[in-house]
């Protein structure tokens, strides 16, 4: 069996409490059974940059990973990956920057991760690149003059062609990625923009799963992710579960509970959803006191200035709302800025009547996976989901919105609300069918076979 090497900006190793991301937990398999190795930046900032690699090995996991010095993580980490990449990509060009710093140091750091991998890669490895801040490391291993098999997967959308050439030498970005022998999107629409781009900008020509530019083909496929469902549904029902969900119904005293958790983004459309919620209180004064929204928030990217920005606006968002509405025995929003262990999270979307997951963008979310996979069958609750996730083209029997809509989200929450057991079931058993279906592994699998199967000489070196 080869190995895998798994490399990604976040390494995630696995700890004893079981709170790991569910990308981690299918990967960590994958890395443990091939005896691999997950490869990333350790979260530490130096003074100076040393090249040293911290290798440690958790639970049959080996991990490999480098500290970056502060320029580095401006640059590439706050610079080009979250200032630039993330709102481009996110349809937000309002809010994306192009400066020859982020540019270069993100190539810089690409460099350093090559630099790390290339002497811990054997012939026979299969190498696996996650996500944005690693568009180009594949090229640079090349250029080392690695013929292994290569994939890449990215978690977020691919823009429309129109908004990414906005970006400064984005063919070039671009050109990197067929270095790669597959490509991963999350759905048909990101991919279809890559064929797009790759055609219209690239002169590229497509034949069904191969894209081609020049004299090199790869293979770009979509392969929505998904969570480890049987895991989740069982998390839902641990001690920890209990205890938090006992807490919650004790507190609601009979109200009804939306819940929403997101990292802080404004990709996750938090502001148009608390803009939707106080819709829904002025349109229904009956159901005040009946309901409330409780939005975990946990703080992200902090050092970006429009994180900061959303941050601010959803305070004062949040505050004036409750000012409006609230009572002296009733707060209409409970606004959490922290995070939560999984089990208590999945005990959080069990008490919870509608899971409201209203992204603008999102190259899936999983969050709408995890409230599925947490419901009680007897009696589930209901996800309204934005049109715009990645998840919407496999949940479609959520009620399905438009988030830029406050109507159509208040509606939604009213509808979600008065829906009989009977609709519920029906359309729970829908969803989870697919998030049992398609999930973490079967994602994991789908993916590494189709790279297992590239022969390795067409890896060529460029
Ligand atoms: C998204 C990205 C991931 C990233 C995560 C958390 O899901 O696709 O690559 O790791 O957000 O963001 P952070 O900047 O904290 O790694």
């Amino acid at each position: 069996m080869s190995r895998l090497i798994v490399i990604s900006n976040r390494v995630s190793r696995p700890s004893k409490s079981g709170n790991q991301g569910g990308l981690a937990v299918a990967l960590s398999q994958a890395l443990r059974e091939s005896r691999g190795m997950w490869i990333g930046w350790s979260g530490e900032v130096t003074d100076n940059f040393t090249g040293h690699i911290g290798f440690s090995e958790d639970d049959g996991v080996k991990t490999a990973t480098i500290d970056l010095e502060e320029q580095d993580v401006d640059e590439y980490y706050n610079g080009y990956a979250n200032k630039t990449l993330w709102p481009l990509f996110h349809f937000r060009i309002d809010l994306a920057e192009y400066a020859r710093d982020f540019e270069g140091g993100y190539n810089r750091v690409n460099q350093r991760f090559a630099d790390t991998a290339a002497p811990l890669i054997e012939p026979e490895d299969v190498i696996w690149v996650h996500d944005y801040h690693m568009i180009p490391l594949g090229q640079m291993l090349r250029d080392r003059g690695h013929r292994n098999r290569m994939g890449f997967f990215l978690h977020i959308p691919w823009p429309p062609t129109r908004l990414l050439v906005s970006l400064p030498h984005h063919t070039k970005l671009v050109s990197t990625l067929f270095a790669y022998d597959v490509v991963g999107f999350h759905t048909e629409e990101w991919l279809e923009s890559f064929r797009h781009y790759v055609e219209k900008e690239m002169g590229g020509s497509v034949d069904g799963d191969f894209v081609t530019v020049g004299d090199r083909t790869i293979q770009a496929v979509a392969c929505p992710i998904g969570i480890n469902a049987r895991e989740f549904a069982e998390a839902a029902v641990s001690d920890a579960a209990r205890d938090m969900y006992e807490q919650i119904r004790a507190s609601l005293q009979e109200r009804a509970m939306i819940v929403g958790v997101d990292r802080l983004d404004y990709s996750k459309g938090l502001e148009e959803r608390f803009n939707g919620y106080a819709r829904f209180l002025k349109d229904n004064p009956d159901q005040h006191r009946k309901v409330l929204l409780t939005q975990i928030a946990p703080p992200s990217r902090g050092e970006v200035e429009s994180y900061q920005q959303i941050r601010a606006t959803l305070d004062a968002l949040a505050g004036r709302i409750n000012g409006e509405y609230s009572d002296v025995d009733w707060t209409p929003i409970r606004y959490v800025n922290q995070g939560y262990p999984r089990d208590k999270l999945a005990g959080i979307y069990r008490s919870a009547r509608i899971g409201l997951v209203t992204p603008l963008r999102d190259g899936m979310n999983l969050v709408a996976k995890e409230y599925v996979a947490a419901q009680n069958p007897d009696d589930p609750g209901v996800l309204i989901l934005s049109r715009f996730a990645g998840a919407a083209m496999q949940l479609k029997d959520a009620l399905l919105i438009n988030p830029y809509s406050p109507e159509e989200m208040s509606d939604a929450i009213l509808r979600a609300l008065a829906m009989p057991l009977d609709e519920r079931k029906r359309r729970w058993r829908a969803m989870m069918n697919s998030v049992e279906g398609q999930d973490i592994s079967w994602w994991r699998q789908s993916f590494t076979e189709r790279l297992m199967a590239v022969e390795r000489d067409t890896a060529r070196v460029e």
